[in-house]
């Protein structure tokens, strides 16, 4: 029996970690957080004191990675026996990240990785290239985006909730710059799946989104 799949693909601060985890938890699927295993390779690099032009050590790296996500009353994710659930969040582990994620040979690298999600009952898959390259068999496939204002602002209250100095012009200059790259790169760009429906939430609550995306899949 095929392994029904909803991608969601999008931007940062678009809200897709928020409503992926609550569509997972409400049809008791399976949940891949794309974006985490590449922030946790540039954290995995940077500890390792590795240039972004080192490719063959970083995807060594990549293939020694032991990660895990935990999940119980709130999310935890080790790797290789550390805790990284804090340094992941981290604006310059997503930029490190955004610029390792540019690298053909690191992509294919966590390819399979990431394939390897698809399990029984289902699987709710969050990122960039989730309907286009990584299961591009996906039944259900959304583009979930908002505006770069939108996002920077939601990024800003996140910061100033846990105590961390923000400014809100820095964040949105950061947000369009890695949305460039992410959307300019030349291997599996930011760009919508073929036949993916488009959620832009700059005005929707997050319980707006979910049901919208419910009705999608149910
Ligand atoms: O979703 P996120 O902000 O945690 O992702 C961090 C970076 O990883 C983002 O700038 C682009 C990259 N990424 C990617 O290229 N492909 C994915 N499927 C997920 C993330």
């Amino acid at each position: 029996m095929s392994v029904p799949i909803l991608t969601i693909d999008g931007p940062s601060g678009a809200g897709k970690g928020t409503v992926s985890r609550l569509i997972a938890q409400k049809l008791g699927w399976h949940y891949l957080d794309s974006g985490a295993i590449y922030r946790a390779l540039a954290i995995a690099i940077t500890e390792k004191g590795l240039a972004i032009d080192e490719i063959d050590a970083i995807v060594n790296t990549a293939e020694d990675m032991d990660l895990v996500f935990q999940c119980d009353t709130k999310r935890h994710i080790t790797l290789d026996g550390h805790d990284i659930t804090e340094q992941l969040s981290f604006e310059s582990t997503g930029n490190t990240a955004s610029k390792i994620a540019a690298i053909p040979e690191i992509r294919a690298e966590l390819l399979q990785k990431q394939q390897h999600y698809k399990q029984s009952p289902g699987l709710v898959a969050d990122g960039r290239d989730m309907g286009t390259v990584v299961f591009p068999e996906a039944q259900y496939k959304v583009f979930l985006t908002a505006s770069a204002l939108t996002r920077a602002k939601r990024r800003y209250k996140q910061l100033k909730e846990k105590g961390i100095d923000a400014n809100l012009s820095e964040i949105t200059a950061d947000i369009q710059e890695r949305d460039q790259r992410d959307s300019e790169r030349e291997f599996s760009p930011l760009i919508p799946a073929k036949g993916a429906v488009y959620i832009d939430s700059s005005d929707m609550s997050i319980d707006q989104v979910v049901e919208e995306m419910l009705s999608l899949v149910q």
